[in-house]
């Protein structure tokens, strides 16, 4: 079988390089071009047009930045007019209305559609350790879990088209409330001239521990977001996603509201690329130097 891939971005690259390696033939596609180059470099087919890409293979992945970036790569013509016959695998994070709504003209134009967004990162993706979150029927994931383990060793059916976007939401929710939660009560227990160790040591001990809060500590301490594998602007964009759904709903989300400002005022402070651990450095600003305040004031 040869794969359709589109999207080669910090996440779609280490996912195509799975494939490879399983010997899944591929033809790639990305709107910058550069970014194909590790897959260039190794044989892989490349191709400017991602009509191309559709139009050679029975399964289309994409990995894009959000719902905009598809239309734009799969429904927009030429591509369109390719879609019949093929099955588009959705992996990237987006709403479960946008999700069924691209579902539904990817059938109207004779096509298949199934979504697989993932929990994991960078180093998981490179690893085959992603959480594989899949909504569509029970037949098309007997049909495409074996392509997707190697993705993730255990894909989960969560339920038809929607599904799987809507938890993939709830767990960024949760990962931009915790992550804001810690650097609050981490620049508090600093400013009030307490030892960090001791304050973690006691977290680590406690209910109220969750492993990311670690897994961010070191660059929260040392304001050092560079190389980041999920960056702030992804998890303001996805914190907006879940705005967007639960608006729907008749739930308070004034908690995720504030989170949003938060993430906003570290994108304002030109943080968009950085980790999105910088939304330390929204929460505890560091002291303007003299230059600096001159430039304020
Ligand atoms: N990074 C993570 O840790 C992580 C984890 C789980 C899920 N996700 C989700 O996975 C998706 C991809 O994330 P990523 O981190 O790989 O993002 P990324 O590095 O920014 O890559 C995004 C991809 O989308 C393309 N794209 C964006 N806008 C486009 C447009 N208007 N037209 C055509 N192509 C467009 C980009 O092309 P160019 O290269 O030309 O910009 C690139 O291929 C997102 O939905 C993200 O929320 C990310």
């Amino acid at each position: 079988m040869k794969v359709a891939f589109l999207g080669t971005g910090l996440m779609g690259l280490p996912m195509a390089q799975r494939l490879l390696d399983a010997n899944i033939e591929l033809i790639a596609y990305n709107r910058t071009l550069e970014k194909l180059a590790p897959l260039r470099d190794v044989g892989v087919e490349i191709t400017k047009h991602p009509h191309e890409a559709i139009s050679a293979c029975e399964c289309v992945i994409l990995m894009l930045t959000n719902a905009a970036a598809i239309r734009n790569i799969l429904l927009s013509e030429p591509s369109r007019s390719h879609l019949a016959g093929r099955t588009v695998i959705q992996m990237g994070t987006i709403t479960p209305t946008e999700s069924k709504a691209i579902r539904d003209e990817v059938i109207a134009a004779g096509g298949d559609y199934l979504e697989a967004p993932v929990l994991g990162s960078i180093p998981e993706a490179q690893a085959g350790k992603l959480i594989v979150m899949v909504g569509g029927t029970p037949e098309q994931f007997q049909k495409w879990s074996k392509l997707l383990q190697h993705f993730g060793s255990e894909p989960l059916l969560i339920g038809s088209v929607g599904s799987a976007a809507a938890v993939k939401l709830a767990l960024n929710q949760l990962i931009a409330s915790l992550s804001t939660a810690f650097a609050l009560s981490l620049s508090f227990v600093q400013l009030q001239g307490i030892e960090v160790e001791l304050f973690m040591q006691i977290l680590r001990n406690s209910a109220l521990y969750a492993p990311t809060f670690d897994k961010k500590l070191q660059r929260m301490r040392d304001r050092d977001y560079s190389n980041p594998n999920f960056p702030t602007k992804h998890l303001l964009k996805d914190t907006d996603l879940f705005i967007t759904e639960a608006k729907s709903t008749n739930l308070n989300i004034s908690s995720i509201e504030g989170v949003r400002n938060i993430l906003e005022v570290a994108v304002n402070r030109g943080l968009a690329e950085a980790d999105y651990s910088a939304l330390f450095s929204a929460i505890n600003p560091e002291a303007l130097n003299n230059d600096q305040m001159d430039s304020v004031l």
